[in-house]
């Protein structure tokens, strides 16, 4: 106890402050029972500090877990990354190859352009493993690769480019879970010239309010969906965005099957697009594949993720889809 004495003469010295002390009535209590008292108040502070710390290590992980769920949220239904990156059986019905998710090498041909969407998984060598979150994050807002050349269409980095830091990091958060898979993919080949970049770098970019309605449809839409890439047409190698959702999109050889499909007029005209559809039937178009008339339409949406957009996107995408100007494609 001897020691313990001298050990809280010590800490009396590094401790003025009077708070740690008692106050004047403290005379009475002698310099042991300081210490004492200065030991407890010490192991109060540590265990405070200790709970605090547990505090912010569970903040913590539950945000990972928020930013997890975020993107398996995403990646799983509206932004499906998985509808091109995941190559599909040509003999079963274009149905996902098992045990190739993420894996590559679907194709895409269009006027200008023979497209193979390389593996994204976790593999170093032929995948995107070896690329840091903020590479990843540059490729799917910017289109580019990290060594600064273009990422070419139909990757939907221009819409892409208005996804929100929270949502682009969900997805790169996701994607680091994804199982690694050797495969090796052929360079899409262009004849259509491409652009050095598709804009400016993307900075940061915020979440969209669900305020707004018509807003977040659009976010949900444009940018997470990227609904409109295949449905607005092109001209001169650019979306032509007054004609927003009009369709005509001629896409042969979808996902490697012998079918041509044309993406239709989606805008709310009323005998040309979707204006006289219910909710429900534009909803069954989206998760199902089945248009107005109980026609079965080509598999080359992303029906199997779409089954899974909340009701909460699924109206707000509705809402927006009802809000932009109706055509009848004969502008
Ligand atoms: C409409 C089809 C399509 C969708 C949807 C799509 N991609 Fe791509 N992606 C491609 C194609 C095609 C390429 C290759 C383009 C080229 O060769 O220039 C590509 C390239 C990439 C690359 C560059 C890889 C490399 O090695 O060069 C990354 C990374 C990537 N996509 C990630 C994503 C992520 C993440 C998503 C979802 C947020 C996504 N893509 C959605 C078609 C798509
Ligand atoms: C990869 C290209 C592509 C993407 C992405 C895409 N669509 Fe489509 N969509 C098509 C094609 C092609 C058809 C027509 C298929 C057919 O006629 O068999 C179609 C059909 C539809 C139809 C049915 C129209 C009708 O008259 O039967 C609706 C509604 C629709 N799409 C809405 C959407 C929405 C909403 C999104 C985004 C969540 C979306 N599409 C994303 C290509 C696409």
């Amino acid at each position: 106890m001897l020691s313990f004495c001298r050990w809280h003469l010590l800490l009396k010295l590094i401790f003025t402050s009077k708070e740690l002390f008692l106050d004047e009535k403290s005379e009475t209590i002698n310099s042991c029972t300081k210490l004492e008292i200065i030991i407890t108040m010490t192991r109060r502070i540590l265990s405070l500090l200790i709970a605090i710390g547990s505090l912010y290590g569970a903040i913590a992980l539950a945000a990972d877990d928020a930013l997890m769920a975020r993107g398996t949220y995403l990646m799983e239904s509206i932004v499906a990354c998985g509808n091109c990156h995941t190559p599909r059986d040509p003999e079963n019905l274009g149905a996902p190859l098992e045990g190739m998710a993420f894996a590559g090498a679907f194709t895409i041909k269009e006027e200008g352009l023979n497209a193979f969407a390389p593996n994204i998984t976790m593999d170093i060598e032929t995948g995107i493993g070896g690329w840091t979150d903020e590479e990843i994050i540059t490729a799917i807002r910017d289109g580019l690769r990290p060594d600064g050349t273009l990422i070419g269409p139909p990757m939907p980095s221009p819409f892409y480019a208005t996804m929100s830091d929270y949502d682009v990091q969900s997805i790169v958060a996701y994607l680091r879970t994804v199982t690694p898979v050797k495969n090796v993919v052929q360079k899409s080949k262009y004849t259509i010239p491409l652009p050095p970049n598709y804009g400016p770098k993307v900075e940061s970019v915020p979440e969209v309010s669900k305020d707004d309605l018509i807003a977040y449809g659009r976010y949900v839409t444009h940018t997470l969906g990227h609904c409109t890439e295949c449905h607005t047409p092109m001209s001169e190698g650019h979306f032509d965005f007054s004609r927003l959702n009009v369709g005509g999109r001629v896409m042969p050889n979808v996902f490697g099957i012998a079918t041509t499909a044309v993406s239709m007029n989606i805008t709310p005209h009323l005998t040309a697009g979707i204006g006289e559809w219910s909710d429900k039937e534009i909803e069954r178009a989206i998760t199902d594949g089945v248009s107005r008339n109980g026609r079965e339409l080509a598999k080359i949406m992303a029906y199997p993720y779409y089954k899974n957009i909340n009701e909460e996107d699924m109206n707000a995408m509705i809402a927006y889809l009802r809000s932009v100007p109706p055509l009848s494609g004969l502008e």
